[in-house]
């Protein structure tokens, strides 16, 4: 289940790059890397600043690392409730491509991914939007509701974009973009 030939990626970073402060000092941290595709496609669009990643895969952090767009790339699995293994407060932009759905990254996990980034910085992630994944979707709009509540994030913008496929086979994700208070 990815974002098949990359314009899920495309079409969540275009919602995203109007709320990012695109400078050379931007730090962006790009979360279930994968094999690099978002972060290349970020860099493709002008993206100035530098990008990390973090995949509990190691084979996938190969391929990303061959592809010569990320400043430093990490291995951790995310669990749930487990910080990650990056100091608070410290991005300007967290991404998650195709990383917070069913089968991948705990919906809870996002607790984790809002703290490293700094206050006044950005969190963008999609997920599918077919019936397959809405338990799933379910779950992390109650974390992402708690947030809002709670003051820690602000709503930006929810858009629904293509996330792959052609004609009737087209598939759709959802995209949201939050500020850290
Ligand atoms: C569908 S791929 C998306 C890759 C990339 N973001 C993209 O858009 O092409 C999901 C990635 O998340 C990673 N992943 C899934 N669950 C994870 C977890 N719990 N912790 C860390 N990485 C995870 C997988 O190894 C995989 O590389």
């Amino acid at each position: 289940m990815n974002s098949l030939n990359g314009v899920g990626n495309a079409n969540m970073m275009k919602v995203a790059f109007e709320f990012i402060r695109n400078c050379e000092s931007s730090l962006m941290l790009d979360i279930g890397a994968g094999t690099g595709r978002n972060a290349r496609i970020c860099k493709d669009m002008s993206y100035k600043g530098h990008i990390d990643g973090i995949d509990m895969n190691s084979k996938m952090l190969e391929v990303a690392k061959s592809k010569a767009v990320y400043r430093k790339l990490f291995r951790q699995p995310i669990h749930g409730d487990d910080p990650l293994s990056i100091e608070d407060c410290s991005y300007d932009v967290v991404t998650a491509a195709s990383a917070l759905l069913m089968n991948h990254l705990p919906a809870r996990s996002i607790r984790q991914l809002v703290k490293v980034i700094r206050h006044g910085g950005i969190l963008v992630f999609n997920s599918r939007s077919g019936l397959e994944n809405r338990k799933y979707l379910e779950v992390l709009m109650g974390y992402a509701d708690e947030l809002i509540t709670a003051n820690v994030i602000k709503l930006e913008k929810k858009e629904v974009i293509l996330y792959g496929g052609v004609g009737e086979g087209k598939i759709y994700a959802y995209v949201w973009v939050h500020r850290k208070i």
